[in-house]
């Protein structure tokens, strides 16, 4: 089993250094979508892992936007987050702002969902249902081509993680509307609770 701080700390680490309901709720919603990742590729026992990754891959960028995953290791030190942990977080930003690449399949993971969960809760606040637990392939696709549509979420880093993880684009969504769906209702319930 991977050594990842207890959640506590990590969610206080993340609400030392983030301010934003908006990021609160990123770094929770990529911590719910990794966990889902992580049972459903057949890394359970390492899912707190996958998940601590996911809520603090985020944790420089709200203050440190220059130097974002450069300032991340020194705070991550702070809760004695291992090297595996820190090279799989600074690795999100491979090729953007780092130059550490992904490796481990959760990396891999991380990559290519960071930048979708994002198109996803876009697409998801234009719905009547303001969800994506009725959201389909079909109509995430038509978002994924409309380059005017969340043009902050790049869909060159979007299909460049899926040729990494070797997935066609509709697989990494259709699993990752999967994971957001698993966590949608919690992360609102966190958020409003903020
Ligand atoms: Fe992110």
């Amino acid at each position: 089993m991977k050594a990842c701080p207890e959640r506590e700390a990590a969610l206080a680490l993340l609400k030392k250094y983030n301010a934003e309901p908006f990021h609160i709720q990123h770094a929770l919603t990529v911590e719910g979508t990794m966990r889902w990742y992580a049972n459903e590729l057949g890394y359970g026992e390492d899912a707190d892992f996958w998940a601590t990754v996911g809520l603090l891959h985020d944790v420089d960028f709200e203050q440190w936007p220059e130097e974002h995953c450069k300032k991340a290791p020194e705070l991550l030190a702070e809760i004695g987050c291992s090297e595996e942990f820190i090279h799989a977080v600074c690795s999100h930003g491979y090729g953007l702002c780092c130059d550490v690449e992904p490796t481990h399949e959760m990396e891999k993971v991380l990559f290519a969902a960071d930048e979708l969960t994002g198109l996803i809760g876009a697409a998801a606040r234009m719905r009547p249902s303001k969800s994506c637990q009725d959201m389909e392939v079909s109509s995430l696709k038509k978002k994924f081509k409309d380059k005017k549509f969340a043009a902050g979420c790049s869909r060159d880093v979007i299909k460049d993680g899926a040729d990494r993880l070797g997935w066609t684009l509709e697989d990494l969504m259709e699993k990752t509307i999967l994971a957001q769906r698993s966590c949608e209702e919690a992360v609102n319930a966190a958020v409003e609770a903020l």
